[in-house]
């Protein structure tokens, strides 16, 4: 979480170097912090793929891909063209042990040059199966021998269940150390998601309502107007539920419900976060539908352009039940909390992309206001993460005039105010691995504990296929279902359109 620590002289090695995260948020993220001073003078980038190449040839796709995703972009900039020197490019196989010598080889040469032992951060952006022969092979060969100077990124999903998370961590607790693994969950880097905790434990006004003395319910809303586009091969047979809600809403809710952190440290505030987890009710599985919904998109439109279902989408089986949407209504059972819903749902082409966090506290206890109880809006706490990044305070005033009757206004801390040019989550991410501070990466017992919460989940669609899909269409908000599970309690899920000029000059490279 401090981009100002020195970085001492590093080998990033990205396998999947050619993949598609690596060109639209990697390589962008390596170049962003080169251009604002934040890599050693003494680094380098070798980038795997499995076609041969020439590092002028990858070098020259590198900048393609700067000038079409980094906020900065690259043509003609002499210091981009300076980064680029930094990067080589070495073909590979991942099943080939030959290809791993030829790394060492490629790495201590590097070693040699840089006249020390540099760092070593090893970043597996590739597909999950190929982490365990990876992470033999480092072992084997010798790539990753050094505890205090040698790092692992891992990105999501880690694991597909509690049970092949589990064995997953097992496999790399063999060649790496738990300090060592760094489990990324991008929505951790994302500076409004940071900034929860700046707002939450910086100020003294919020935090006495924080509670369920105060606060009514919390919506968590991460809504997509995306389908699965290029990358139904994927998402057919992952699902919602374990794509968006096992990871970004769960972080997203121990964020919210956290206790105050003893300190800044990393593992202060990872316990913290690992108690919200631990303490999330566990339902049974004959409860699963009173308190989780499931739903998947029909042909409608978006902005008023058709769009296919998503078993018309590319890669996706005719008769899929891979869930796009989940609502849920989570309890957390703690002092702070106990009886207090927590609202989570996310999906895929939706009505308008948003993140979000309504926060909507209790009535007031009486109301000496005789105008009608049309005006009387609850009073909400709304921390938009993105499109718009903002917080909202709702509250009720005099409507000016002569009468004494109420209306809703509102107070509004605007980031864009701050900042325009934030960091991208991932230039926030990568620079904290490289300082070696783990704090916005997931440590084991939470990645554990989310699994946990949601197995009852998994189990039970597992066996139960579902008999309404498609039941939402594209471009609403999700099935009725998801309105009848808030209505049971006399809640609704709250209306919060997004700042339309903000999503204009806003990345729409965003990924999930
Ligand atoms: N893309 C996203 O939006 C996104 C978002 C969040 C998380 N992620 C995660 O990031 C990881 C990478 O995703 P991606 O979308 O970048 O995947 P991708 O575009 O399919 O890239 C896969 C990479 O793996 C390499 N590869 C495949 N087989 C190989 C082999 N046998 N030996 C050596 N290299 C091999 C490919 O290299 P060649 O084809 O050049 O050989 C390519 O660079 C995944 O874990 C994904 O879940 C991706």
């Amino acid at each position: 979480m401090n981009k100002f620590k020195n970085i001492n002289p590093t080998i990033i090695v990205i396998f999947g170097g050619t993949g598609d995260l690596a060109k639209r948020k990697l390589f962008p993220a390596f170049q962003n912090l080169y251009l604002d001073g934040r890599m050693s003078e003494k680094f380098q980038i070798i980038a795997l793929g499995r076609a041969e190449k020439s590092n002028e040839e990858f070098q020259s796709y590198v900048l393609d891909n700067l000038n079409t995703f980094s906020r900065k972009k690259g043509l003609s900039d002499p210091e981009t063209q300076k980064f680029l020197s930094h990067i080589t490019y070495q073909s590979f196989d991942i099943d080939k042990e030959d290809s791993y010598q030829r790394l060492n080889a490629t790495i201590n040469s590097f070693d040699q040059a840089f006249g020390e032992r540099a760092n070593r951060l090893f970043y597996l952006s590739i597909t999950p199966s190929f982490i365990t022969t990876i992470s033999s092979n480092i072992k084997k060969i010798g790539l990753a021998a050094n505890a205090k100077q040698d790092r692992i990124i891992i990105e999501k999903p880690f694991g597909y269940d509690k049970t092949s998370a589990i064995e997953l961590n097992e496999m790399l607790s063999h060649t790496f150390k738990e300090e060592q693994i760094y489990r990324i969950d991008h929505y951790l880097g994302k500076e409004t998601v940071q900034n929860i905790l700046a707002f939450r434990f910086g100020n003294s006004m919020f935090e006495p309502l924080w509670s369920r003395n105060f606060i009514d319910f919390v919506q968590i809303t991460v809504a997509e107007e995306v389908g699965v586009e290029e990358r139904g091969g994927f998402y057919e047979g992952v699902g919602a539920l374990k794509d968006m809600i096992q990871n970004h809403l769960l972080q997203i809710l121990c964020m919210t419900a956290m206790e105050a952190p003893a300190s800044l440290e990393a593992d202060d505030i990872r316990n913290r976060k690992a108690d919200v987890l631990k303490s999330i009710r566990r339902i049974k599985p004959d409860e699963v539908d009173h308190y989780i919904v499931r739903g998947q998109y029909d042909a409608g439109f978006i902005k008023g352009n058709p769009v296919p279902g998503y078993r018309q989408d590319k890669g996706i089986a005719p008769d899929s039940n891979t869930e796009t949407y989940v609502a849920m209504k989570i309890y957390l059972d703690n002092w702070r909390w106990q009886g207090i819903p927590f609202y989570l749902r996310t999906g895929k082409r939706m009505e308008e992309k948003q993140s979000s966090i309504i926060i909507q506290f209790k009535p007031v206890p009486h109301s000496s206001f005789s105008y009608g109880k049309e005006g009387m809006t609850p009073n909400r706490l709304i921390i938009n993460i993105q499109p718009s990044m903002d917080i909202k305070l709702q509250f009720m005033t005099k409507k000016p005039g002569l009468s004494l009757s109420l209306e809703p206004a509102e107070m509004i801390f605007d980031y864009f105010s701050c900042s325009t040019m934030s960091p991208e989550a991932y230039e926030t991410l990568i620079a904290d691995a490289l300082a070696g501070d783990p704090t916005l990466f997931m440590r084991w017992d939470q990645v554990e504990q989310a699994w946990d919460a949601i197995d009852t989940i998994q189990q039970v669609w597992k066996t139960i296929a579902p008999t309404n899909f498609p039941n939402y269409k594209a471009g609403s908000w999700g099935p009725e279902e998801a309105d009848e599970l808030l209505a049971r309690q006399g809640h609704a899920w709250i209306r919060n359109t997004q700042n339309k000029i903000k999503e204009e000059i806003l990345d729409d490279t965003d990924i999930q």
